[in-house]
């Protein structure tokens, strides 16, 4: 900039001083120039004789040949104050001669010290400006990025731990707002699949029930061709002896003692037959922790008649101490006899065995898991066992080798549902020949 404007004002003065020096001679130019010198404060302006001494100015050589191809010269110098200054000369022809030239000389400091404040200022605008626009971009990011997302975060983790009521209620018409939305509608979408999912498994549930609770009644049609038989005993005692005392046979105290072995024998039938009918009672499903032995003592009352008809003994093992589970009475009694009668069934006579003991197992289906306390219901029968090729079929539903309207194939599967439902499992060991033996598996409550 200095530089164009040393040339600018060179020239324009050189070319006042041409026309004066032309019309009024060199004083008169000279004049010109030492006015201009007084009007330009921050410059120097003086006139630069090149004939006066050219060995004084070392620029005169280098001024000439500038002058003589018709360019101005400028160079810049270290000043007695030690600041730099530029030198500008521009050629003064008159009349096509070059009989000097205008020299203008200017400190570089004042330009310096502008260009620096003028860096200064545009650093520190810029500076300033950039910090300014992080505050915003910080504050915007919060208001319109940072708090939806972490309202997001929020929702995405109430989710992810179950709560489906949570809804953001986005108003935003971005891609965070869309987002927003659709975590919204997912949650609507879950809460309606979840009911979905919730009726199914009741009506699932009921509809298991109600097979189960038809399965339990074709046992109770099976037992009750054990009870029936199993009456004819007691009938034909109380009859006999109901005869003796209405025909006079028998007077006073024989008649007494008859009466009292009527109605114990009446009080044996009613008890087997109330016994049935408990068991085809329907109740709905009901877990408690109790103690198996009893119940297993239960199946085993129930049972006999129809393993006497069969001509099968029935041999009771349980412990001394109690062996509580955590179990739907009604439904382990139901496993347990599919499982029991399905030995009487096998067996044409000898012994059926129902132990009762504990032992430390880890489930089947998770053999990492350690090992705990398990009640073992085991039937061990006499029969033929269960060929190679049936055994893993025997748990399917309506899976059944016996004649039809015999079996219905139901008793090991129901048995299996309800042993998965307690935590527990069946298992089963057979030998062709060697009769089978099932377990049924509970996880132990208490000590
Ligand atoms: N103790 C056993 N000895 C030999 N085979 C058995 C024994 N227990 C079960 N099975 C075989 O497993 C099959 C399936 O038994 P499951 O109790 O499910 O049905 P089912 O006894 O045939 O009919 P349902 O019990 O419905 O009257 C039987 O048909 C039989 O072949
Ligand atoms: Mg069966």
């Amino acid at each position: 900039d200095m530089r164009r404007d040393h040339r600018v004002l060179g020239k324009a003065l050189a070319v006042t001083l041409a026309y004066v020096w032309s019309q009024q001679g060199r004083a008169a130019a000279l004049e010109v120039l030492e006015d201009a010198n007084l009007q330009h404060s921050h410059v120097d302006i003086s006139w630069l004789a090149l004939d006066e001494s050219p060995g004084a100015e070392p620029a005169a050589r280098e001024l000439r040949a500038a002058a003589e191809a018709g360019r101005e010269w400028t160079r810049t110098r270290s000043g007695a104050a030690g600041e730099d200054r530029l030198d500008t000369v521009v050629p003064l022809l008159v009349g096509g001669e070059l009989v000097g030239a205008v020299r203008l000389s200017e400190s570089m400091a004042p330009r310096r010290e502008y260009v620096r404040t003028s860096i200064v200022r545009a650093v520190s605008a810029a500076g300033l400006s950039v910090g300014v626009s992080a505050g915003l971009v910080l504050v915007l990011g919060f208001w319109f990025v940072g708090r939806p997302i972490r309202g997001l975060v929020q929702q995405a983790r109430r989710i992810g731990a179950g709560d489906l009521s949570v809804r953001g209620g986005s108003r935003q018409h971005d891609e965070i707002g869309m987002l927003g939305r659709e975590l919204d509608a997912m949650c609507d979408r879950l809460v309606e699949a979840g009911d979905r999912v919730a009726a199914e498994t009741a009506s699932r549930l009921a509809a298991m029930e109600q097979l189960r609770h038809a399965e339990r009644l074709t046992t109770v049609g099976k037992l009750a061709a054990g009870v029936a038989h199993d009456l004819g005993t007691p009938l034909n005692v109380v009859l006999g002896r109901a005869r003796m005392i209405a025909s006079g046979e028998v007077t006073g105290d024989a008649a007494r003692d008859n009466a009292r072995i009527v109605a114990e024998q009446a009080e044996r039938m009613a008890h087997t037959i109330r016994q049935l009918l408990d068991f085809a009672r329907h109740r709905p499903a009901q877990r408690a922790v109790a103690d198996l032995a009893p119940l297993v003592e239960q199946v085993h009352v129930l049972l006999t008649p129809l393993a006497r008809k069969r001509n099968v003994h029935l041999r009771l093992e349980t412990g001394e101490r109690p062996c509580r589970a955590y179990v739907d009475a009604a439904q382990f009694q139901q496993a347990l006899t599919n499982v029991v009668v399905n030995g009487i069934q096998a067996m044409h006579d000898g012994d059926l065995t129902v132990s009762l003991s504990q032992a430390r197992r880890s489930a089947p289906d998770q053999p990492d898991r350690p090992p705990r306390e398990h009640a073992c219901v085991a039937v061990t029968d006499r029969g033929p066992g269960i060929p190679p090729d049936v055994l893993p079929r025997i748990f399917d539903p309506f899976f059944t080798t016996k004649e039809v309207g015999e079996g219905t194939g139901l008793g090991l599967s129901v048995a299996y549902g309800i042993l998965r439902d307690h935590d527990g499992w069946i298992d089963v060991r057979s030998e062709p020949g060697g009769g089978a033996c099932f377990s049924l598996w509970l996880p132990v409550e208490g000590p």
